[in-house]
């Protein structure tokens, strides 16, 4: 099933949430093409445009979660190496072997789902950063 976005994916950072947004609508897009047999190349080229999306993202979040001084931005930039290296790792699979069923488990898992439990349980911690960097409005 197609991943979505939904509102207890919310980071308290509209552009951020729009972020996610395109990154989902990008990963479902990978997968879908995996599964619909679409040749090597097509993915390849669906794994290069996300590559270059997810490192803007990171370095945007991670900047959002430095400016609100939040705790949990060591925790959210390691999270996003790992990401890199096994994307980077699948990549390179898909490069030698093409897309086979093993490939297409380990992108659900890895690249799929790894997004959709970081954005609930690491990203969504900057909510209450950027609430609490806010100052109250004075009445
Ligand atoms: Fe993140």
């Amino acid at each position: 099933m197609a991943l979505s976005w939904e509102q207890s994916m919310t980071t308290g950072v509209a552009r951020i949430d729009v972020q996610h947004q395109e990154l989902i609508r990008k990963v479902n897009g990978l997968m879908d093409a995996m599964r619909n047999g679409k040749g090597k190349d097509e993915v390849e080229k669906l794994l290069g445009f996300l590559a270059e999306y997810t490192l803007k993202h990171f370095a945007d979040e991670e900047a959002e979660m430095d400016r609100a001084k939040c705790s949990a931005a060591m925790t959210n930039r390691l999270a996003h190496q790992q990401f890199v290296r096994k994307f980077n790792q699948l990549r390179e699979q898909i490069k030698a072997q093409g897309v086979t069923p093993p490939i297409i488990l380990a992108v659900q898992k890895d690249l799929v789902d790894w997004v959709a439990t970081h954005i609930r349980g690491e990203d969504t911690r900057l909510a209450a950063c950027v609430k609490a960097a806010t100052p109250a409005s004075v009445a």
